[in-house]
């Protein structure tokens, strides 16, 4: 079987074709990880895999994360489960803890960079999608670096931003939901605003809206800043939309890529399973201890 790969029309994604993920044997394994490298993000339809399948398939590009916090897990803390649809059938209300964990998720980001080793890649599988709306976007960090001024280019090249989780939540109405515990856990800690993929070589910005400001300048003015970087970085070319059919499965590059959901009514359930690939130390840059 070899992988069928079509690329979007913007700098960033590909639709892989003709492979079967939950029996996929290591030299279409090694195609399907240089396609990773090569377009950032992979979209697999009509996988529809049991979630053993998920973390089976995921495991191969490493450990997995677990989840710091309860709220999303049943079981495996290696699975989350983003759903707006309650184990009674109901759905949860944008005025809920779930529902504002949800809502974060709309606002690019980039996953786990509020953890002091953060996530490598991704990989969602949608179980429910809703009638309309619930798509995810996603855009090129490497080539919004590329973009950028050489002026800029060259400031950022040495900065570093607190990334937090307190802080990003704080924006969208916080979230009771989380211990004091798991807070305690989730201390702010400080990214590289641009990194080295250490697959491809490629320079990347590393912001998204757990960033909060640049240490070492001013705060609300960095933050300013980064709030448009991100602006700018997330236009076309850089970025496209994945509209969901039930079955797909979708492997982001965390490193290099941001991604946010689109949202869709309250009314209608959406249910998503997320297993999320740990960062390696060696990915981390100088920083990390
Ligand atoms: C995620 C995420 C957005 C969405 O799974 O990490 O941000 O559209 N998802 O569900
Ligand atoms: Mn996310």
């Amino acid at each position: 079987m070899t992988p069928e790969i079509t690329p979007t029309d913007a700098t960033l994604g590909a639709t892989v074709r003709n492979v079967r993920l939950d029996a996929i044997d290591d030299e279409t394994f090694a195609a399907v990880e240089a396609a990773w490298h090569a377009y950032a993000v992979l979209m697999f339809p009509d996988q529809h895999l049991t979630e053993e399948a998920q973390v089976a398939f995921s495991e191969r590009f490493g450990p997995l994360e677990r989840s710091l916090t309860k709220t999303h897990t049943q079981g495996d803390p290696a699975i989350i489960h983003l759903s707006n649809v309650k184990k009674d059938g109901t759905l949860w209300g944008a005025d809920s803890d779930t529902g504002r964990l949800l809502h974060g998720n709309n606002f690019w980001h980039t996953d786990s960079s509020f953890k002091r080793i953060p996530a490598k890649g991704s990989a969602l599988s949608a179980k429910i999608v809703p009638k309309t709306g619930g798509e995810t976007a996603f855009a090129d960090m490497r080539a919004a670096f590329d973009a950028l001024e050489p002026a800029m280019r060259d400031w950022l090249a040495d900065k570093t931003a607190v990334h937090s989780y307190a802080y990003s939540q704080s924006k969208v109405g916080g979230m009771g939901g989380i211990t004091e515990d798991e807070w305690d856990s989730l201390p702010p800690v400080e990214q590289p605003v641009i990194r080295t993929h250490p697959a491809t070589g490629r320079r990347n910005l590393y912001i998204g809206r757990h960033a909060s400001h640049i240490v070492g300048e001013d705060q609300e003015e960095s933050r300013r800043l980064l709030e448009r970087l991100c602006a700018d970085a997330c236009r076309p070319p850089r970025i496209f939309v994945h509209k969901w059919r039930e079955g797909d499965l979708v492997l982001w590059d965390n490193r290099c890529v941001l991604h946010r959901g689109l949202g869709h009514p309250p009314d209608q359930p959406r249910r998503m399973v997320r297993t999320t690939i740990a960062g390696d130390a060696g990915d981390a840059n100088e920083w990390v201890a």
